[in-house]
């Protein structure tokens, strides 16, 4: 894999992942940076420039994984148990070094400012991070707003979101909310806070800052979207970083080169990250689904895809990704894609994740046994769905694949 320079690239991948949580009220974390962002014209804090503003903005939220905390972090003004997204976050950032920075922000984003003063960390990210919980704040007045007057303009939340402001007393470091309230007089600040404009807004800045994205920080960032894949549902729990173990021993074992195998072990980790996109009822239901259900869970690849395929270095584990549920007769998908057109890759990637997929102990059924798992893949096998060259090996190497699988 090709080192590059990617570091806006990776934020606004980290920050879809992070806004796929929202099923209602996706991009998030793209207005809290946005607005972060426009208010550094109107602030000074030291040390942090508009862009570490709006990064920290995009990434406030990495620590929230399940939709049913979201709409509690939309809908409650205060809540008190905001800060575990906060420590969860924390964790997740502390694995990439070039967003340090950032850190405190996180941790503190739901802090009142009253509380915040006394802590012993550096004033330019009690500001920071006093900012966020300002714009966190704002952007759930303005879903309050339009959940109450559904067809209005989210300027005319204006009035609604700076009185509302002036009645939180204690929350914010109070020069933050005087920039505020100057930044939101321009209609444009509005405008681009639409769904339709903001990423196209975002996607257009140029970013400063510049990192070397190599294979060991590739897949520090794997795990980081794969827990927060994995913290959505426990019934998912470590399916992903298993897979993408077993997909690496098969594909090594196979002779692929060495960055290859660890590309498909990152592909692994991320196969399901498309899953988030999916409401939690529908992940956890335990009966069949229904239609509708069952489309909203096949379009788990193509989202995947989707959000992986935006950074160059993932534009592979992003193909692969994809096409996990794909099936050598044409009965897969997304893509419904036959024989030739899957690469050996993705045929590794989806025997790895039925196997573990069937070898993993769930709230509601054991853990299958391995003869069990060898007799429903031989069958798949048989019917012309699975790659039967890597069968054979799995068949030989069984109880090898299933320590992975179940480790
Ligand atoms: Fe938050
Ligand atoms: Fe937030
Ligand atoms: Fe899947």
């Amino acid at each position: 894999m090709q080192a590059n320079h990617c570091f806006k690239d990776l934020t606004l991948m980290i920050s879809d992942v992070i806004d796929q949580v929202g099923l209602d009220d996706t991009q998030h974390g793209k207005r809290v940076g946005y607005m972060a962002w426009q208010c550094a014209d109107h602030l000074e804090i030291e040390g942090f420039t508009a862009e570490d503003l709006l990064v920290a903005g995009l990434l406030h939220d990495i620590g929230v994984s399940s939709s049913r905390e979201h709409e509690l972090l939309v809908t409650l003004m205060d809540w008190e148990k905001s800060s575990f997204h906060c420590a969860e976050g924390v964790k997740l950032l502390e694995n990439l070094p070039f967003y340090h920075k950032y850190i405190d922000v996180v941790r503190y984003h739901h802090t009142h400012w009253d509380k915040l003063q006394p802590l012993p960390i550096s004033n330019s990210s009690k500001q920071a991070a006093s900012l966020i919980f300002l714009m966190d704040r704002v952007d759930a007045l303005l879903f309050q707003y339009l959940a109450q007057n559904p067809d209005d303009e989210a300027i005319h939340a204006r009035e609604f979101i700076h009185t509302n402001l002036s009645q939180l007393d204690g929350f914010f470091y109070p020069p933050l909310v005087e920039a505020f309230v100057k930044a939101s007089t321009i209609d444009a600040f509005w405008f681009n806070l639409e769904k339709s404009h903001l990423s196209r807004y975002l996607q257009h800045l140029d970013f400063e800052k510049s990192i070397t994205l190599d294979l060991v920080s590739t897949e520090a960032v794997a795990l980081i979207l794969a827990a927060a894949v994995d913290a959505k549902s426990p019934f998912t729990a470590e399916h992903s970083l298993n897979v993408g173990a077993l997909a690496y021993y098969i594909a090594k074992q196979l002779e692929l080169d060495e960055a290859r195998c660890q590309q498909l072990k990152i592909a692994g980790y991320l196969h399901d990250i498309g899953k988030l996109h999916i409401p939690d009822n529908i992940l956890e239901k335990e009966g069949p689904l229904n239609a509708k259900e069952t489309v909203a869970m096949h379009r788990h690849g193509f989202e995947a895809q989707d959000i992986l395929e935006r950074v160059t270095s993932f534009k592979e584990i992003a193909l692969w990704a994809c096409q996990h549920h794909e099936f050598l007769d044409g009965s897969g998908y997304p893509y419904q894609l036959k024989g030739d057109q899957i690469p050996f890759e993705s045929r590794i990637l989806t025997i790895a994740d039925i196997f573990q997929a069937l070898a993993q102990k769930r709230p509601y059924r054991d853990s299958m046994p391995v003869n069990q798992v060898m007799q429903i893949l031989t069958e798949l096998a048989e019917q012309g769905k699975i790659d039967t060259q890597i069968m054979a090996f799995v068949q030989d190497h069984q109880q090898q694949c299933w320590q992975l699988a179940t480790a």
